[in-house]
């Protein structure tokens, strides 16, 4: 079968994957290929066990793979196939040298870039699909002047909006398609092809274009704003518990007001995820370098209270199990970033467990789907901790539960047997605020939410 577009995505982690298997279940019609330097990762997209969870995209994958998406590690020969080409590999924080622990290391995109300047056979829209500070895409159009006779390049930028577990939904049903290109004839040409793929599926009005530093900063302003409304509200559940205010209740009033609006009003343990303290470190550098150092150290607070909140949770345990955690047994539950999702990157259940062990305790972690990244987060950590499939087992003989990961399940499991199970006075911190706090007291638990007064027996 003759195929109308030749699509191929450079990178195959957690955006490349759900982001193309989208595409080839929308559009039948073209042939999308994804590459990726790691062969394990490729192997295990070719198999039953795809190499991150996410709902929904196991049913997706198996009903284009082999059929119009194909993952191989075979970059040469896809970048010679390909007309358009997206780039999701990895951008993280730098660890070395200038803009160490700051600024985006950007060695992979470049890398990528140099691939697609080596093999293009003939001329190639290029999307920057990755995260990236503002005015990247000068750099690779700078890297991408071609001197083989036909071969041209228009850059653009087209950031992945969507949210680990919900990916699938976001990327059907999008609040906003962005694409920045640059406004000459042959940048607004290019931009038409892309939207042209999105119209697919996606409304016309969702698609909206802009210029291409637009586009890039945009990102960053997105998760930087998201990351300020848990920012926010965490900062308001400390004043909460010294007040006897109810966190959820403020929440309640202030969301209710249109022009604030009640979505991430949540309080909790903080944000994790590979991308908003990346996304924030690097827009505080941006400010930074451009000599603008009160933003940079305004938005530098987002991120300075979200490690507060952390620290405040650990600390809140400490005081309250009567000054000492040494020798005692705390079950963790939940490592994964958030719910529906194995991602542990950033995750604040490691920064969690790894003070708990700083202070001699004994951490049994439990989680339904990330104990695989936890093995790997945990392996050079010295502390004593155990990896335990089943809540109840974990729970069993433990002093305390720290709820870190919003899973369904922390909800509705049953507490009196857990309660049972554990050394007295059992307690319960719940960094989630998901359990029924209430219920948990009448059954014996102390119980400390986070931003609510503490319910306790003693
Ligand atoms: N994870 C998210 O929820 C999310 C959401 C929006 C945007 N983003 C952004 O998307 C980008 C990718 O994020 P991710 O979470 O998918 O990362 P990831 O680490 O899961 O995947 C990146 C992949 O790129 C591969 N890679 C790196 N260099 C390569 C090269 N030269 N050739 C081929 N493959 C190469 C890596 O092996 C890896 O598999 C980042 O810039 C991130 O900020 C992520």
């Amino acid at each position: 079968m003759k195929f109308e577009k030749e699509i191929l995505c450079i990178g195959a982690g957690y955006v490349g994957g759900p982001t193309m298997a989208m595409i080839a279940h929308k559009c039948p019609r073209y042939r999308i290929n994804v590459v990726d330097i790691n062969p394990e990762k490729i192997a295990q997209w070719n198999s039953n066990r795809l190499p991150i969870y996410e709902p929904e995209l196991d049913e997706i994958v198996s009903g284009v793979r082999g059929r119009n998406l194909f993952f191989n590690t075979d970059i040469g020969a896809g970048i010679r196939a390909a007309d358009i080409i997206f780039v999701s590999v990895n951008t993280p924080t730098k660890t070395f040298g200038a803009g160490a622990g700051m600024a985006a290391d950007l060695q992979y995109v470049e890398k990528t870039a140099r691939q697609i300047l080596e093999y293009s056979e003939s001329s190639k829209i290029v999307v920057e699909r990755s995260t990236l500070p503002v005015r990247t895409a000068q750099a690779m159009e700078r890297i991408l002047i071609s001197d083989k006779p036909g071969v041209k390049f228009e850059v653009l930028s087209n950031p992945e909006f969507l949210s680990e577990g919900t990916a699938i939904n976001d990327l059907e049903n999008p609040d906003r398609v962005l694409i920045g290109s640059q406004q000459t004839k042959s940048g607004l040409k290019a931009r038409d092809v892309l939207c042209q793929i999105y119209e697919n599926w996606v409304p016309r009005g969702r698609i909206i274009t802009s210029n291409i530093w637009s586009s890039e900063l945009s990102k960053l302003v997105a998760n930087a704003f998201l990351a300020q409304r848990i920012s926010s509200i965490n900062a308001i559940s400390s004043l909460c518990e010294a007040t006897d205010a109810n966190v959820d209740e403020v929440a309640r009033a202030v969301g209710l007001d249109s022009r604030i609006g009640p979505e991430f009003l949540n309080a909790s343990i903080g944000f994790g995820g590979s991308c908003f303290k990346k996304d924030l470190l690097n827009l505080v550098y941006l400010f930074r370098n451009y000599g603008l150092d009160m933003e940079a150290d305004y938005w530098e607070g987002v991120i300075l209270i979200n490690e507060n909140q952390k620290d405040r949770f650990v600390m809140n345990m400490l005081r309250n199990m009567f000054n000492t955690l040494a020798g005692k047994k705390i079950c963790v539950f939940g490592f994964a970033f958030k719910a529906n999702t194995g991602d542990t990157r950033a995750t604040p259940a490691l920064t969690v467990a790894k003070k708990l062990m700083a202070e001699k305790a004994e951490v049994m972690i439990t989680d339904p789907r990330a104990l695989g990244n936890a093995k790997n987060d945990l392996q050079d950590i010295a502390g004593r901790y155990k990896l335990v499939d089943d809540p109840y087992e974990a729970a069993r003989g433990c002093h305390a539960i720290a709820i870190m990961t919003e899973w369904k399940l922390y909800r509705t499991l049953d507490y009196k047997k857990i309660f049972k199970s554990m050394q007295k006075p059992a307690f319960i911190f719940d960094g989630r605020n998901i359990a029924d706090h209430d219920k948990l007291f009448k059954i014996g638990f102390n119980v400390f939410p986070i931003g609510k007064a503490k319910m306790v027996h003693f």
